[in-house]
């Protein structure tokens, strides 16, 4: 596949890392005004970097669009009329809604939107997406190619928003929750390194129970809580400081948050 990023930034380049470790890419363009920051890519095999973003366009079949949501308009007008009915255009930007790219680029044009997160750079992304009508029948070819750098989802736009929140935003709550086991386990006498260890690979065993056994969580606990054991005092003291509900009522911030973003 012929594949060009516009806008290779945290994202972009992850999404880059994730494709070029899988077998789907024949050639691969990544644009973004500095290329002097990521000139190390130019050396790979079938990779161009440019700032020229006709130029990816025009030598790609699928372009992902991965640049800030304030400039998304004008880069679509940059390119519109570079783009043909047989290019499928797949957007990252968040809260950008496919009616507004349909308005630029037209509704006959394929349009795929989607939510994925950081962990593409390690294929371990899970990715969210949805098109317009033209699109549809192209989104089992983008599932397979978000499939190369984790896990995809198709969905509603509609649940985009919440989307953006679970899985992007979902990164950084998940490094707070991680991090402040590994500071428990710094006040339990553990080394700050292995402590850090200690928090992530058991967050690995217990994302693994629940893949493994296809187990509900609470299974999983009770397999765990002897009665009047360590371990149910533990969770009895997180959810009388909020855990659960510190959780929940910061999701529900977030997407209020995004909705007001327009
Ligand atoms: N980061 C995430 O986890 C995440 C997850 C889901 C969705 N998103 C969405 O994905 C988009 C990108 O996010 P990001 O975190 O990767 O942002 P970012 O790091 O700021 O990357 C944006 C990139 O766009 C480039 N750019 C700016 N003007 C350009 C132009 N005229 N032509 C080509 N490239 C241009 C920038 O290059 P220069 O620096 O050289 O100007 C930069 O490398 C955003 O809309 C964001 O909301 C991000």
């Amino acid at each position: 596949m012929k594949i060009g990023i516009i806008g290779a930034g945290n994202l972009g380049l992850s999404i880059a890392q994730g494709l070029l470790i899988s077998d789907k890419i024949t050639t691969l363009h990544l644009t973004k005004n500095k290329i002097s920051s990521i000139k190390e890519y130019d050396e790979i095999e079938n990779v161009i970097v440019t700032n020229n973003n006709l130029l990816a366009v025009e030598n790609s079949d699928i372009i992902i669009i991965s640049v800030q949501p304030n400039i998304a308009l004008k880069i679509l007008d940059e390119i519109k009329d570079s783009i043909g009915e047989n290019h499928i255009i797949i957007s990252t930007i968040t809260g950008l809604k496919i009616s507004s790219i349909e308005k630029v680029l037209g509704n006959n044009k394929k349009i795929i939107r989607s939510m994925p997160n950081t962990a593409v750079s390690v294929r371990k992304s899970l990715t969210c997406i949805c098109s317009n009508e033209t699109g549809k029948d192209y989104l089992d070819l983008c599932v397979s190619i978000f499939n190369s750098i984790g896990k995809t989802i198709i969905i509603n736009e509609s649940k985009m928003q919440s989307a953006t929140v679970m899985c992007a935003s979902g990164i950084a709550f998940w490094m707070r929750i991680i991090r402040a086991m590994a500071q428990g386990g710094v006040e339990l006498g553990f080394e700050a390194k292995d402590s850090l260890e200690i928090s992530y690979r058991t967050a690995e065993g217990a994302i693994n129970l629940l893949k493994t056994n296809k187990s509900h969580p609470e299974e999983e606990i009770d397999k765990v809580t002897t009665p009047s054991g360590c371990t149910i005092k533990g969770i009895i003291e997180m959810e009388n400081k909020g855990l659960s509900s510190a959780i929940i009522h910061g999701l529900i911030s977030s997407y209020g948050k995004i909705n007001k973003i327009k």
